[in-house]
């Protein structure tokens, strides 16, 4: 059975539409954790477009679940993750100009860095997951990375449109948590998933945590962030 993280950066945005003080991303972090969530994920960008500096320490020092800091590995946001300690990092490659996270991490073209920046992670007792494409090449370099998570890249199977392409890339994902699981590694899926296109996702029992965001928040301005929550708890949970 799968469980539910729940990403609260478009809260965040909302907050940061105005400049002000509401909503606030730490309430409904607060409110996700009473609902279900086993964990909460949080972005902190480079050019803090949502998320900031108050948010994750304040996090820090109220998340009872998990804390799971998203974050491109560069030397700001490492040194931020040393000192604030989240239970995980998810290391993701990030650029200035994207909406949102557009895919998964090249790990096998920089090997040594990430490496390097698992040690660093460990030594801080942080668990680290690579948020990965469905590939069997970018499980085998997180396995030289001596990383604990992977997090496969769901985003082109949601985008997917016709009904063979959706086979195709969950196809993918499938495959790629076999190997990562039979590899010994814990496998977790997120990005564009919400309350249609969560079933398949979540019958692929080697998947034990789900990472949603967009979709939550956007049922949760109709329906109320506990109810939305409750709902993808239930579906996470199968
Ligand atoms: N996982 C990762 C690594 C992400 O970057 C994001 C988006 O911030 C998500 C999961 C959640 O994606 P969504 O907001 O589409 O649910």
């Amino acid at each position: 059975m799968a469980e539910l993280a729940v990403n609260i950066d478009h809260v965040a945005t909302l907050r940061e539409a105005r400049g002000g003080i509401e909503p606030d991303p730490v309430t409904a972090a607060l409110i996700a954790e009473l609902s279900g969530a086993v964990g909460i994920v949080c972005h902190l960008r480079e050019d803090r477009r949502h998320i900031n500096d108050r948010d994750v320490r304040l996090l820090r020092e109220l998340v009872k679940t998990k804390l799971d800091l998203e974050m491109a590995a560069t030397d700001e946001i490492i040194d931020i993750a040393c000192d604030v300690l989240p239970d995980l990092v998810t290391i993701v490659p990030e650029k200035r100009e994207e909406l949102t996270t557009e895919g998964g991490l090249n790990v096998a073209d920089n090997l040594e860095f990430y490496k390097s920046l698992v040690d660093k992670m460990h030594n801080r007792n942080i668990d680290v997951s690579f948020f990965i494409e469905p590939s069997e090449k970018q499980i085998e370099a997180v396995l030289q990375t001596g990383a604990d998570i992977i997090e496969l890249h769901t985003g082109t199977y949601a985008n997917a449109k016709s009904p063979i392409d959706v086979q195709i890339e969950l196809e993918k994902i499938v495959y790629a948590a076999q190997i990562g699981y039979n590899e010994g590694l814990i496998v977790t899926a997120g990005h564009g998933l919400d309350y249609v296109n969560i079933s398949p996702i979540v019958s692929i029992k080697q998947i034990t945590e789900i990472s949603i965001g967009h979709s939550i928040i956007s049922r949760a301005i109709f329906n109320g962030l506990e109810s939305a929550v409750r709902e993808m708890v239930e579906l996470v949970r199968g």
